[in-house]
């Protein structure tokens, strides 16, 4: 029975292609985690729930609950070798348990469209840098004359709707050729030009005299900041990071050949993805201190210190407007891998082309995002629970769906999956998968529990 079970899952193969080598899956899973996450979301999270304390905790999430429920997407992924709802539907009848998984997968399906529709405004904010950039209109401006320039662009819900229209096109073309033709040739490019472009910006950052304030906002811990609720979200910015939580990465690993390392690939990438952020958190802290900015400003914060840094710099229309290029490449390959999981599903269970899914579920992500683009203008008043439109897509998918998905993967790689089929898939049974093991059965499932029953207060505090 279990060799034949074996055989079953080694003959199986995915209907969208492979990638070529360990190289390009490492290359496209870095791609599709590093992006705004990195560079917009983690500064201005970072700022507005106090600094040091947050940081701890993330990075705490990123160590103990992001790495076993990446682990455990791409090896879910590799053995189903099928979009994230069949894939789940398929191996839990396989160990005789309830095809019911499969709505965890339906879930990430839904947290994906939700997550690019604002992802995707943003992503057009990051194109339209790019021409002001070129245009020399940060060239020796001030920080007020650069926060009215941001705010004259978020102000004129056209102008959003435009570039929100633009880059939603761009993706669209991408996921609609495949998934690996265009990705691995961006992604080998842009992350290590990325990498040096914040380097050069560490070093203007460091030279504001400022940098100790920066680092020690970043780095020192004042636990008194910290609230249940920032706790969520500094494990909600985990998740969304390593973009785990919603099948992005189950859907690569599909695509991933037999003999690659999923423990190695996993490793790599989530110490890629965190060391862009804390980059860019280097950057920014001290540029926000030196120029008497607010921490806590909010989603616009690298639209004003980063063109103030260019606008101060040597070269600086040149360096500013490749960092945006580059910024908004790294946002167009994490935007590619939102789709994934929903063309996937699209292609298999209705037989549709991927150019005809990619334009389905990306007309449909497209008409969403108007909510959040005036969320910044027309609707900026509009305020329910957690704020505009904007506001509460955030909340809803990054703190509540994707930890949430998150538990769901962890539980079902690490208690429905039998231990053959786990440990077939990490190539191991020695100390890493029996600590891999451990981490998804009980850590990662209580830590992630704890932490929203707490946040939504329906744990009582003990003192
Ligand atoms: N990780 C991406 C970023 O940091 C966002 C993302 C989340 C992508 C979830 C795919 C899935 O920008």
């Amino acid at each position: 029975m279990l060799s034949s079970q074996t055989n079953d899952t080694e003959k199986r193969d995915s209907l969208h292609g492979h990638w070529s080598s360990r190289m390009a899956f490492v290359l496209a899973v870095t791609g599709s985690a590093v992006g705004l996450g990195n560079i917009w979301k983690f500064p201005y999270v970072v700022g507005q729930n106090g600094g040091g304390a947050f940081v701890l905790v993330y990075l705490a999430c990123v160590a103990i609950i992001g790495l076993p429920v990446m682990m455990a997407e791409i090896l879910m992924g590799r053995r189903g070798r099928r979009n994230p709802i069949a894939t789940m539907a398929l191996l839990g009848a396989e160990e005789g348990k309830s095809q019911n998984w499969r709505w965890v997968g339906s879930m990430g399906v839904l947290a994906g469209v939700l997550i690019l529709s604002f992802y995707s405004v943003i992503g057009g904010w990051t194109l339209s840098y790019v021409f002001k950039s070129a245009s020399g209109m940060f060239a020796n401006a001030t920080a007020a004359e650069i926060t009215s320039i941001r705010d004259g662009f978020t102000g004129s819900w056209t102008t959003v709707a435009l570039y929100h229209t633009l880059f939603m096109t761009l993706t669209i073309f991408v996921v609609a050729r495949g998934v690996e033709r265009g990705l691995e040739q961006a992604v080998r490019l842009m992350v290590p030009a990325l990498l040096l472009l914040m380097l050069v910006l560490l070093g203007y950052s460091i030279s504001s005299g400022y940098f100790s304030e920066g680092l020690s906002f970043l780095f020192t811990p004042d636990f008194d900041k910290l609230t249940w609720d920032t706790v969520l979200a500094a494990m909600g910015q985990a998740f969304f990071t390593l973009s785990i939580g919603m099948g992005a990465v189950m859907a690569y690993g599909a695509y991933l050949p037999k003999e690659t390392s999923i423990i190695g690939a996993s490793a790599t990438v989530a110490a890629a993805d965190t060391m862009i952020a804390i980059l860019a958190g280097l950057v920014i802290f001290p540029l926000v201190f030196a120029n008497g900015l607010d921490p806590a400003d909010g989603p616009g914060l690298v639209f004003i210190t980063l063109p103030i840094a260019f606008g101060h710099m040597q070269g600086g229309v040149f360096f500013a407007t490749v960092f945006f290029v580059l910024l908004s490449f790294a946002a167009w390959t994490s935007a590619i891998s939102l789709m994934e999981p929903a063309v996937a599903w699209i292609v298999e269970k209705f037989n549709r082309t991927r150019a005809q899914a990619a334009v389905m579920i990306g007309l449909l992500i497209w008409a969403a995002g108007f909510g959040t683009a005036l969320s910044f203008n027309v609707l900026s008043d509009f305020k329910f629970w957690r704020g505009t439109i904007f506001d509460n897509l955030d909340y809803l998918t990054i703190n509540i769906m994707l930890p949430l998905g998150g538990v769901l993967i962890v539980i079902f790689a690490g208690w429905v999956m039998c231990r053959n089929a786990t440990s077939d898939e990490l190539g191991s049974s020695g100390a890493i998968y029996k600590l891999w093991r451990f981490l998804s059965r009980y850590v990662a499932p209580v830590g992630i529990l704890f932490v929203f029953l707490k946040a939504i207060g329906l744990l009582p505090d003990l003192s």
